[in-house]
């Protein structure tokens, strides 16, 4: 038996050197682009370093490397770019609004698309032959992204795999990641994704904080862990075990933030801040007319992009008339990112409308001044890197918390789109312009590079590292198996409650027993005195 483990140790000691040609396995069942475009550079640098990579997704690569290896979801759901219709930001609720019950209305509803398309592709998933025959096969690591779906783990379990799992997530925690890992949350200063405020909350903030912390776990919970698990369970016919507990199983989540941008929460081993990994630092071309545009502008360029996700042809007429007269105001040129435009741009003015922009090489460029975004991490952790300030016109998710961040930390101001009219996007676009601003983007981008090793480098430490020791190295804390009551010491309250009564009854009887004796005594005297 000794021998036995001696010989098994020293395997796992010699494994040290032979992370090499592992066999990883990346499910990522969600089919937001911008999503897919965080995993990329770490999936492709795992096979170049001679892993042999397994990727199941919705956006199959172009050129994969060597022993890399795409199964396409494509076809089973619809994909998520040019999707979010503008129109329906018009008309805030103004009831709700009066109630001071907006900003929560927002989050509880910018969370409900998300239940039915995880379980829209959990209904598919379960029977799609290629993925089965990608479970079929033996892995040493599973890489999933940890959002809005837990089916591949249940997926993963049915085929008999018990690698170590590693989550990766786009953005901040999901409210339901924090106890799978047995992170801090603690609502008092850690802010639920979608908030509109940082770490430091007034007391109303910390009560909605509180109840949305708690919501939407049970959300979670309700509306997509245990509805997958029907649908798992359902389809083959059998049980497996609570999908909750397959979560806790999660070795390692690496997510794509960085604090000097996303705010500090606390950290324990097993959350891995890799904010930036996806950036790719080498520079491509820029298409000949938008070079020219900018080469012949005499006080610089400003960049309007609202990303991938919204369709900006669908803002109302008139508020796309507003933004042009605020711009045309200013002396630089401005490039707006705008599907329905012509091949090589449309222009009006000094603004040029474009139906696509190589968003990261133009804010490296010298002549982009400022970015007008609508907050989204990737196109704000562009903004960071480039160290170009920012008004952020937020939406929806975390668009908010990254707005406000953005103010908080000296990368910008931050515009809410029912607020915005000709004046105070000018006004917000000038003061972005403005010398201070320019240095303090400067100042907080080179805060952000500043790490020990670079974002990418980390993650594949991080996912080597897992594939090295799996469950031998634990990176979660305790508090990942204590229950609500156990984790929120509501026991020891209980309990330390429960003393201070027993104590106040026992001095209570004490003290009455202690005053008859007296009383006993006195009135003993008095009677020896009649005597
Ligand atoms: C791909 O896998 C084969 C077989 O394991 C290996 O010999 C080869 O070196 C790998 N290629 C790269 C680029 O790592
Ligand atoms: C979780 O991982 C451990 C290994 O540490 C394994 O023994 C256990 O069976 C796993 N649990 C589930 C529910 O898969
Ligand atoms: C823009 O200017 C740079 C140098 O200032 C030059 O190399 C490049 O060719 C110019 N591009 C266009 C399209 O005019």
């Amino acid at each position: 038996m000794r021998a036995l483990l001696t010989v098994f140790s020293l395997a796992a000691v010699l494994k040290l050197d032979d992370a090499n040609a592992a066999r990883v396995l990346g499910l990522f069942p969600h089919t937001g682009k911008s999503h897919q475009m965080v995993f990329d550079p770490l999936l492709r640098t795992l096979a170049e370093r001679g892993h042999h990579v397994t990727v199941v997704s919705f956006f199959p690569v172009k050129n994969p490397p060597e022993n890399y290896t795409d199964v396409s979801l494509e076809g089973i759901a619809g994909l998520g770019l040019e999707v979010i219709d503008l129109a329906m930001y018009e008309n805030g609720n103004v009831l709700l609004k009066m109630l001071g019950l907006d900003n929560i209305a927002r989050q509880l509803l910018d969370f409900e698309p998300l239940a039915e398309m995880a379980l829209d592709v959990c209904s598919k998933l379960v029977s799609f032959p290629p993925l089965v025959e990608v479970l079929r096969k033996d892995y040493d690591v599973i890489l999933v992204e940890n959002f809005n779906s837990d089916c591949m783990l249940g997926l993963s379990h049915v085929y008999g795999k018990k690698v170590p799992v590693i989550g990766l997530l786009t953005s901040s925690l999901m409210q339901w990641s924090a106890d799978r890992i047995g992170v801090n949350d603690n609502p008092a200063f850690v802010p639920v994704l979608s908030a509109h405020y940082t770490s430091r909350m007034n007391f109303y903030e910390r009560l909605e904080n509180t109840f949305l912390n708690v919501y939407f776990k049970v959300w979670f919970r309700y509306n997509i862990q245990l509805k997958e698990q029907e649908i798992i369970e359902r389809h083959f016919g059998r049980r497996i075990p609570d999908l909750r507990d397959l979560a806790k199983n999660t070795t390692l989540l690496l997510a794509n933030v960085f604090h000097s941008l996303n705010g500090v929460r606390p950290l324990i081993p097993g959350l891995v801040e890799v904010g930036g990994m996806h950036l790719n630092h080498k520079r491509s071309v820029i298409p000949p007319y938008i070079e020219r545009f900018m080469n012949e502008s005499d006080h610089g360029v400003v960049l309007l992009s609202f990303g991938s996700l919204i369709k900006t042809s669908t803002m109302p007429e008139y508020k796309e008339r507003m933004i042009i007269s605020a711009l045309s105001r200013l002396k630089q040129r401005v490039i707006w990112k705008f599907e329905e435009s012509e091949e090589e741009g449309t222009l009006e003015g000094n603004v040029m409308k474009v139906r696509w922009i190589p968003q990261y090489d133009l804010l490296r460029h010298k002549k982009v001044l400022a970015f007008i975004g609508h907050g989204g991490l990737l196109g704000m952790t562009e903004a960071i890197s480039a160290g170009k300030p920012m008004v952020v016109v937020p939406f929806f998710g975390d668009q908010p918390y990254n707005a406000a961040m953005a103010e908080e930390v000296g990368l910008g101001v931050q515009l809410p789109y029912e607020q915005l009219t000709e004046e105070s996007l000018l006004k917000a676009v000038q003061t972005v312009l403005s010398a201070e601003m320019r240095l303090s983007a400067r100042r907080v981008s080179k805060i952000w590079h500043d790490r020990e090793t670079k974002p990418l480098d980390t993650a594949v430490y991080w996912t080597e590292r897992v594939i090295r020791w799996g469950y031998h190295d634990k990176l979660y804390s305790a508090a990942r198996d204590l229950n609500f009551i156990e984790h929120n010491l509501l026991d020891v309250a209980a309990a330390f409650v429960l003393a201070i009564i027993v104590l106040v009854l026992i001095a209570k009887l004490l003290l009455t027993a202690v005053l008859k004796i007296f009383k006993a005594s006195i009135s003993g005297k008095d009677k020896e005195k009649l005597h």
